[in-house]
């Protein structure tokens, strides 16, 4: 029981009123544009790379990182490996507190496998100065085909806030002719 219950106890079965009615219809219409531009954005936005996912364990992502990064390291910069795996091959990327290990030196106009996952939190890769983003999950091994079409030294910052080190998280990758 109600302490006030409504006079008219069946109070949805309302007609109603047709103003309410349009924004109804102008939300739900709205509400499937939205919904298509996901997949319309996906192909036209060159944003979101089609990728594959996989279960991984941290330990086993940072064990592949290590032996890529193990075999092909060309030198080093502020104790950063650099690393410049043949094109065609299986490149890895590692994100933890704070920092995208290691650096990577890629060749334009070749195709990678590329892998990103994480060792801690949630961080996100965000290549700059493209417009290109991944959400980048622990237990979780993001890959996806990429190929450099642009020459340079390109900065991969940190997207989601993963905490006190969050803005010192950017990583590096070189891209040569
Ligand atoms: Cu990693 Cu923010």
């Amino acid at each position: 029981m109600a302490i006030s219950p409504p006079s008219n106890r069946l109070w949805w079965k309302e007609p109603i009123a047709k103003v309410e009615l349009i924004w109804i219809l102008i939300a739900f219409v709205w509400g499937l544009v939205m919904f298509f531009m996901m997949i319309y954005w996906h192909g036209a936005g060159n944003q979101n790379l089609s990728n594959e996912a996989y279960k991984i364990t941290p330990e086993a992502f940072a064990e592949k990182a290590q032996a890529m990064t193990a075999k092909y390291t060309v030198r080093e910069e502020a104790g950063f490996p650099v690393v410049s795996p043949p094109p065609g091959s299986d490149v890895y990327l590692i994100a933890r507190l704070w920092q995208w290990w290691p650096i990577l030196e890629l060749k334009k106009d070749q195709s990678y496998r590329f892998h990103l996952s994480s060792l801690d939190w949630q961080h996100g890769f965000s290549l700059q100065p493209t417009n290109m983003n991944l959400q980048v999950h622990p237990g979780y091994e993001l890959v996806t085909s990429m190929t450099p079409n642009a020459a340079g030294e390109f900065s991969v910052v940190c997207n989601e806030f993963c905490g006190i080190g969050h803005h010192t998280m950017v990583g590096k990758i070189y891209v040569k002719e």
